[in-house]
């Protein structure tokens, strides 16, 4: 999964191909690489690592052309190398490629037995020199493309040049996102809308199957079938600003900070204070006849959907099922017709979950989508689009999506309780009482970040850290050991506190923290009983709880964490907070690159 750019312009291109490329860096990281046509030739510069290194060496070697294409890549086959960089060429086209060519080894093996030489062990090489072999031989550039995209197997979007026509640029979707963007006199491909939001705001989504010619004397997209076709060009509405870190050190901490405002931007579009109801939009459907929801998510989205099963459950008494999207659709899962699939994701591309979305609809389903970008495919895709209002998230570690995603499913979860008579009036108004507390008990979680960035230390030398929690702080358990994880790279689980003693326990010694997730409430004591069967065995345990959980039962912890007390309801989300801080403070004592952790990206655009 990649990030891919294309302008046919009218002034030099690699200044504004780079910045396109910032824009996309979001989707992966390992090496960048642009393409231009000048003096009758494919010119490239590529670079292995971040987009710095690229714009160093354009410095020095700079890249001239009006034409071009470029490519920012998070590695699938081959090393992330400067020779496995895009754009791969030949001496007559060059292309870039985000997605995999599944069936890539037959074909290479085919093109080196017609004597072809490759140059990079990248599954992409193969579609350059499919179309070049046949360019070479004397077919049309455009005929080229389009017969050999029938031999691609797998997902791709596609950006294409041809050495002998400066005025050519071709683009090509299927199962990888593509837009074409419509400027002044020139036309620009993109990944999204993000990527070229300062060179167009006209953009076109092309759709599966579709590939584009484009030239000086226009556009034609064609389908599947190779039959023209008209995309509507709507307006972007993404702002071209740079989103920029302000005064904080990372995107991930200012993140954190945005959240006690974005949370309160979101549930302004899902509670009604006037009337103290819950208001989404109205579904073509009909909630009240939903007997079962499937939700299907990836990541830190996958347990914002965990706590919204217990949310269903409890209030609208709905059973619910729940799976990793790169899990769901291999195996079958059984789906009553008319049923509800919910989706969750801060991107709207995740490739598994885009996946699982379409083989819920094809088994009959309504598709609702939680989703933080409204421009993003699943959006474009859904029956009940419920946007997060986060904002731009470039931290690849989630922290503000999760919470606005947490704060719409638990509107949802009164609205469907509500549908299915199972929320009167009075106890609508206690949730949505409770909901509005949130943004300032986040407000409240936060000033304890410098205690926080204090106890780091205590986290950074381990080897192995577990995260226990009961109820809806099993999935925050879930959530705290992943942000350990991936930003600081320290080895981390998360356990439901109660089924410790079913394995994990043995885990335990003096080296091992243990973060125990427990505001005081319902379940508040059978999870201090499996933390203290933590401490019998030498665990040094840090407790999150409130005020009332420290005094009862922070005796003996290594150290505490207090967070405001607030209602159970909004616990996931308060306690969300002091989760993604210590990961945060642990990451910096650990001087790893928090905002582009390796061999991570923030969109994962390939199954
Ligand atoms: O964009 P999505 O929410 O669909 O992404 C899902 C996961 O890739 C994402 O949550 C990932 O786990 C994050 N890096 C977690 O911080």
């Amino acid at each position: 999964m990649c990030g891919i750019i294309g302008i046919l312009g009218n002034q030099d291109v690699s200044g504004r191909l780079l910045d396109g490329l910032r824009r996309l860096e979001y989707r992966g990281y390992d090496s960048a690489g642009i393409c231009t046509i000048h003096d009758d030739q494919l010119d490239r510069r590529r670079a292995e690592g971040k987009l710095d290194n690229l714009a160093r060496k354009l410095d020095g070697e700079p890249l001239p052309g009006i034409i071009g294409i470029a490519h920012t890549r998070w590695a699938t086959h081959g090393a992330p190398t400067q020779d496995n960089a895009h754009p791969h060429a030949t001496g007559e086209v060059a292309l870039v490629h985000n997605g995999i060519i599944e069936n890539f080894k037959p074909l290479r093996d085919e093109l080196i037995a017609k004597g072809r030489t490759f140059t990079s062990q990248t599954d992409t090489e193969v579609v350059a020199h499919l179309i070049s072999a046949d360019v070479e031989a004397g077919m049309e550039p455009v005929e080229a493309v389009r017969t050999n995209l029938k031999r691609l197997h797998g997902a791709f979007a596609l950006a294409i040049l041809f050495r002998q026509h400066p005025d050519l640029l071709i683009g090509a979707r299927l199962g990888s996102p593509l837009v074409v963007g419509y400027g002044e006199n020139e036309t620009y491909l993109g990944s999204d809308a993000l990527a070229l939001a300062p060179l167009t705001q006209k953009i076109a989504y092309l759709d599966e199957g579709d590939w584009v010619v484009i030239t000086r004397a226009g556009t034609q997209i064609y389908d599947k079938d190779d039959q023209p076709v008209e995309r509507p060009i709507v307006n972007s509405g993404v702002s071209s600003l740079t989103i920029d870190k302000g005064n904080h050190r990372h995107f991930m901490l200012k993140e954190i900070y945005e959240q006690p405002i974005v949370v309160a931007q979101t549930l302004k579009s899902y509670v009604r204070r006037l009337d103290d109801q819950v208001s989404l939009p109205t579904p073509d459907f009909d909630l009240s006849a939903i007997r079962r929801v499937t939700i299907v998510a990836c990541g830190t989205s996958y347990y914002a959907g965990m706590v919204a099963k217990y949310w269903f459950e409890q209030f609208a008494r709905v059973p619910v099922d729940i799976d990793v999207a790169s899990e769901f659709r291999y195996r079958q899962p059984v789906m009553e017709d008319g049923g509800l699939a919910l989706f969750i994701s801060q991107s709207g591309e995740t490739a598994d979950t885009l996946a699982a979305l379409r083989h819920a609809r094809s088994e009959g389903q309504k598709i609702a989508v939680v989703v933080n970008v409204p421009t993003s495919t699943m959006a474009r895709e859904a029956d009940l689009l419920l946007p997060t209002h986060a904002g731009p998230e470039i931290g690849v570690a989630s922290t503000k999506a999760f919470t606005c995603q947490l704060a719409v499913l638990a509107a949802l979860a009164a609205n469907l309780a509500r549908a299915k008579g199972r929320l009167d009036p009075r106890e609508e108004k206690e949730v949505v009482r409770h909901l509005s507390e949130a943004p300032a008990a986040i407000n409240g979680a936060l000033a304890y970040d410098e205690a926080i960035e204090a106890m780091a230390h205590l986290i950074a030398p381990a080897r192995d850290v577990l995260y226990l929690g009961r109820g809806t702080d099993y999935p925050l358990a879930l959530e705290g050991a992943l942000k350990l994880k991936e930003i600081s790279y320290i080895h981390a689980e998360g356990y439901a506190a109660g089924e410790m003693k079913h394995g994990p326990i043995a885990l335990i010694d003096e080296n091992v923290p243990v973060i125990v997730i427990a505001p005081s409430g319902p379940l508040f004591d059978k999870t201090v009983s499996n933390m203290q069967e933590v401490q019998a065995r030498g665990g040094k345990v840090v407790l999150i709880s409130d005020y009332d959980g420290i005094q009862a039962a922070g005796d003996g912890c290594m150290a505490t964490i207090t967070m405001p007390k607030v209602h159970p309801l909004i616990a996931p989300i308060v306690y969300a907070i002091p989760v993604q801080l210590l990961a945060y403070h642990v990451a910096v004592l650990k001087g790893t690159d928090v905002d582009q952790p390796r061999n991570l990206a923030k969109s994962v655009t390939v199954e």
